[in-house]
C-alpha cells in the first residue's frame, strides 16, 4: 500500500509558491467516439436479428451476393427471382405487400442458402421473422406435450402464425400424420386469412409432388399465395464441391 500521509517526502506536497508552472494538458481523448463505424454497428445489429430469428448458424452469414453464380444462367435466374420477392415487399407490416415465397429443388442446390439471404435482406430493413425447420417445428410441438418446453402448444403455434414472416425450411421432411398436416394446415390457414408473409422451401416439386406429401388443402393454397423462386438447379452443391476437392488433391 502506497502512504496517504504526507509524511514520506516522495508523497510530501509541495509549498504552493515553489510548485512549477502547470503543464498545458494534453487534449482529452473524445469521449463519444463511437467504437465502431456506422456500417459495423449496422452489421452488430443485424447480426443480432439474425439469430433473433432463429435463423441457423451456418447460414447466418449467407447472402445474395456470396450464392454462386457462375456455375449457370438458373443460378443468376435464382438469384433474380429472390430480388424480385424482396422489392415486392411493402415497409414493415403492409400486408398488402407483404407476397409469399416457395423455394424448391434438390437437396444440396441451395434453398436454405436463399432462404437464409431473403431473411437477413429483410430483418435489416426492419421486418420481423422466424425461421422454422419444419421437422424441428414438429420436435418442438411433441416436446410441448411432455413439458420439455417452456412453450405450450398453443403459445408456440401463436407465435408462428402471428409472426409478421415466417420462414418454414424443408416442407414435407417430417413425418406427415394427420396430427401433423392438421397443425400444418392450422398456421398456414390462419396465415394465409391474415396476409402474413410466408416463405417455404422443400425438396419436392411443386406443386403436384408437395401435394402428394402434405395434401390439397396446403398446396392449393400454396399456389395461390406463393412466388415461385425454382427450380432451383438440380446439382447438390456440397457434392459438386467434394468432388472438385477430391480431383483438385
Ligand atoms: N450457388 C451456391 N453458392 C454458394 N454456396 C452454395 C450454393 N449452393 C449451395 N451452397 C452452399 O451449399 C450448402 C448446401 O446448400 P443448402 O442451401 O443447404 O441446400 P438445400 O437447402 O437446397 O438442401 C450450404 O452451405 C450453401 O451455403
Ligand atoms: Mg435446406
Amino acid at each position: 500500500m502506497t502512504p496517504r500521509s504526507g509524511k514520506d517526502p516522495k508523497n510530501a506536497r509541495p509549498a504552493e509558491a515553489s510548485a512549477p508552472p502547470a503543464a498545458s494538458p494534453s487534449p482529452a481523448p473524445p469521449v463519444d467516439e463511437p467504437l465502431l463505424s456506422a456500417d459495423e454497428q449496422r452489421e452488430v445489429f443485424l447480426q443480432v436479428r439474425v439469430e433473433r430469428a432463429r435463423v441457423p448458424r451456418k447460414f447466418q452469414n449467407k447472402t445474395l451476393e456470396n450464392f454462386e453464380t457462375r456455375r449457370g444462367k438458373d443460378y443468376k435466374e435464382i438469384v433474380q427471382m429472390a430480388k424480385g420477392y424482396i422489392d415486392a415487399f411493402g415497409r414493415p407490416g403492409d400486408v398488402e405487400k407483404s407476397p409469399w415465397a416457395i423455394l424448391y429443388g434438390a437437396t444440396g442446390s441451395g434453398k436454405t442458402h436463399i432462404l437464409a439471404a431473403i431473411l437477413r435482406e429483410l430483418l435489416g430493413r426492419g421486418h420481423e421473422a422466424i425461421f422454422y425447420n419444419v421437422p424441428n417445428l414438429f420436435k418442438d410441438i411433441r416436446a410441448t406435450f411432455d413439458g420439455a418446453e417452456d412453450l405450450d402448444e398453443d403459445e408456440l403455434l401463436n407465435e408462428i402464425v402471428d409472426v409478421e414472416i415466417l420462414a418454414l425450411d424443408d416442407l414435407g421432411a417430417e413425418k406427415t400424420s394427420d396430427w401433423v398436416l392438421d397443425r400444418l394446415y392450422l398456421v398456414i390457414n390462419q396465415r394465409y386469412e391474415s396476409g402474413r408473409a410466408t416463405l417455404i422451401t422443400t425438396n419436392h416439386n411443386f406443386p403436384d409432388d408437395l401435394e402428394k406429401i402434405v395434401g390439397s388443402r396446403i398446396v392449393s393454397r400454396l399456389a395461390e399465395m406463393c412466388q415461385i423462386i425454382g427450380p432451383f438447379p438440380n446439382q447438390d452443391y456440397r457434392m459438386a464441391k467434394a468432388n472438385l476437392q477430391r480431383r483438385v488433391k
